[in-house]
């Protein structure tokens, strides 16, 4: 067997281990998945049917997309993202995660730097490894809320620095990293010709008086930001695979060089979906964030009554939090997670899965319906009251 040595250096996905622990025990509460369990609503997937009885969705698009689909995307891009672009700045993609590869192979030669603000989404810090980058981890500031520290950005800037990476709000902290902030970001990026590649997933999901803002939508980014958006979370459409991407023109034809191999185009029937969750009613994406806010208030209080076991940031956005633990002495997060699993049954993630400073933490999920966190928090209780 020969593999590569790149890819022996990459670790396994605490995630999916913990998924794979979980599968082994009887009714474990489970809070390990930033994936919605709410399931798709009806009218996207009545799109998806009527496609498939049309005979639509046998063949290929074009590798962007159908170009009904991209003109809703540009709609939506300047509605809520404050985006003005055209149908050549967009591509479909099997879901946020491929628009990122594909940003990511296009802009990275071996050896380059990205920083990524962390902790931060695992796979982020994965890609930038496959891609024979490196990584640079620059820790957010967790007293401050996790937020971004612009000024320890600045210092991680070298010669070989060629990108940086976040995802707004962020997993698994659940900030949503403020304008000025991005503003911030978007000026060291044009002093130092930085890209920025950001990850949109949960631009929906924002509470209380946070607000989503898109570094895009300042004009002088135009050539300098890659921006990946998903169907995934806004309209719990996690299997069917489609998200997208939007750059500037001169920037499209080089990440397509990247996109046609990882994909040819994104799936057809999906495309058709995602028809009609842009053009149809926008209710469910408020029902999905109302149902998040309960669930994030609920996690809240629930932690709050947990005594002194963790301390957390409120998150602001996302379906996620990331409460700090005190671990005894020469324990790390891993060990704690999947002891929890087997003496408690509850599932959690281990914090070092998002980076070094993710260490000492777990990431809980409150995409999940009130009675699964009820059911992890009583057992929690049980568990560290006999501790
Ligand atoms: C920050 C972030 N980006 C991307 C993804 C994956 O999105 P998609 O299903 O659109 O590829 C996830 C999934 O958990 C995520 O949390």
């Amino acid at each position: 067997m020969r593999i590569s040595e790149k890819i022996l250096r990459i670790k396994k996905s605490a995630i999916h281990e913990m998924t794979r622990l979980s599968k082994e025990i009887d009714d474990v509460a489970f809070l390990s998945w930033a994936k919605p369990t709410s399931d798709t609503p009806e009218h996207i997937k009545e799109g998806a049917i009527d496609a498939i009885k049309s005979g639509l969705v046998g063949g290929y698009t074009t590798s962007a997309g159908l170009v009904e689909l991209r003109q809703e995307i540009v709609k939506k891009l300047g509605r809520d993202n404050a985006v003005k672009t055209s149908i050549s700045e967009v591509i479909t993609t099997v879901g946020a995660i491929e628009g990122l590869c594909a940003a990511v192979f296009a802009i990275l030669d071996p050896g380059d730097e990205v920083i990524l603000p962390s902790p931060t989404y695992s796979t982020h810090i994965r890609l930038v490894r496959l891609a024979s980058g490196k990584p640079v981890m620059v820790p957010l500031i967790e007293e401050e809320n996790y937020a971004l520290d612009i000024e320890g950005i600045r210092k991680a800037i070298t010669p070989k620095t060629k990108a940086i990476i976040y995802c707004s709000p962020n997993n698994p902290t659940g900030t949503v990293f403020p304008e000025k902030q991005l503003r911030q970001l978007a000026e060291i990026a044009l002093e130092h010709n930085l890209m920025i590649i950001t990850d949109e997933a949960y631009e929906y999901f924002v509470f209380d008086d946070h607000k989503h803002f898109s570094i895009a939508s300042i004009p002088e980014m135009r050539k300098k930001a890659i921006s990946c958006y998903t169907f995934t979370k806004t309209y719990a459409m996690t299997g069917w695979r489609i998200g997208y991407l939007h750059a500037d023109e001169e920037l499209i034809p080089h990440i397509t060089k990247t996109h046609i191999p990882l994909t040819i185009c994104a799936p057809v029937v999906s495309q058709y979906a995602a028809i009609s969750a842009l053009k149809g009613s926008q209710k469910c994406v408020n029902e999905f964030r109302d149902h998040y806010l309960a669930t994030r208030n609920l996690m809240c209080d629930r932690l709050d009554n947990l005594d002194n076991v963790f301390s957390y940031n409120k998150p602001g956005g996302s379906y996620l939090m990331f409460p700090k633990i005190e671990l005894e002495e020469g324990k790390d997060s891993s060990a704690f997670c999947k002891r929890m699993l087997r003496e408690a049954k509850v599932s959690t993630t281990p914090g070092i899965a998002f980076g070094p400073t993710g260490e000492s933490h777990l990431r809980l999920s409150f995409c999940v319906p009130e009675k699964e966190i009820n059911k992890a928090f009583d057992r929690m209780e049980a568990y560290f009251k006999q501790k």
